[in-house]
């Protein structure tokens, strides 16, 4: 089975994805999070994403779906995958497509998670993130321990106001129309109401699948 989690900045994709990944038995896949990595190792990937990364803008179409072709051939997604951050502009739609195909598979299903911009915000203003295992909290201060992991909490750049406000437009110009790009190619696609409690969150989102 292979979800794509759609949403704002901040929707609760990547506190949702692992959560559905393991009711389901399958891998999940946060570009964001490869992205990351790749900056913090300082490899050549890691320097050309970092300033779009930085600012609030995509990362060029080509280079996530190099990142998507390569990690989904590996035997960790032979049962599936819940992407978290991709797809998320018109041509990664497409080019995912093709990228499916030659793997055998298709995507399933397109989870929407719908969450209004103020409270956006209001997450992303408060979020800390583990720098080791990158697990979202919204208590604590920078430089406390990760409960699950031990590692350090962290702000990302991209939390600031301004690169908050900018990752907001760009989901409107260039990610709002893959849902509907989704829709018009027969996917199954389901709007999620991603406010409250996590659990019911997951809970709604298992629903939508049919689970
Ligand atoms: P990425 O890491 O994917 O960031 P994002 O999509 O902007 O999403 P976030 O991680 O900010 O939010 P989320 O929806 O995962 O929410 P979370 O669960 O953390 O991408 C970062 C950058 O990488 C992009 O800007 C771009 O540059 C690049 N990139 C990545 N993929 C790309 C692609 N496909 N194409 C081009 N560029 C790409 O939750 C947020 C906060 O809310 C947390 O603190 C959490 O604890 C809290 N929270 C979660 N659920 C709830 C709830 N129900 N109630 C209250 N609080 C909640």
């Amino acid at each position: 089975m292979n979800i794509v989690l759609f949403g704002k900045p901040g929707a609760g994709k990547g506190t949702q994805a692992p959560r559905l990944a393991e009711r389901l038995g399958v891998a999940t896949l946060a570009t964001g999070d490869v992205l990351r990595a790749a900056v913090q190792a300082g490899t050549a990937l890691g320097r050309e994403a970092k300033g779009y990364m930085d600012r609030g803008a995509l990362v060029p179409d080509a280079v996530i779906l190099g990142i998507v072709r390569e990690a989904l051939a590996a035997p960790g997604y032979a049962r599936g995958a819940i992407l978290d951050g991709v797809v998320r502009t018109v041509p990664q739609a497409e080019g995912m497509r093709g990228v499916m195909a030659g793997l055998g598979r298709r995507i399933d299903a397109v989870l929407d998670f719908d969450v209004a911009n103020d409270e956006i915000v209001r997450r992303l203003s408060s979020r800390l993130v583990c720098a080791a295992c990158q697990t979202p909290y919204m208590t604590g201060k920078v430089g406390d321990p990760c409960p699950k992991c031990g590692g350090v909490l962290v702000r990302r750049k991209d939390d600031e106001p301004e690169a908050i406000r900018h990752r907001l437009e760009v989901f409107e110009a260039q990610t709002a129309p893959v849902f509907e790009w989704y829709r018009a190619a027969g996917t199954p696609v389901a709007t999620v109401d991603a406010t409250g409690p996590v659990d019911e969150v997951t809970a709604r989102a298992l629903k939508a699948l049919g689970r």
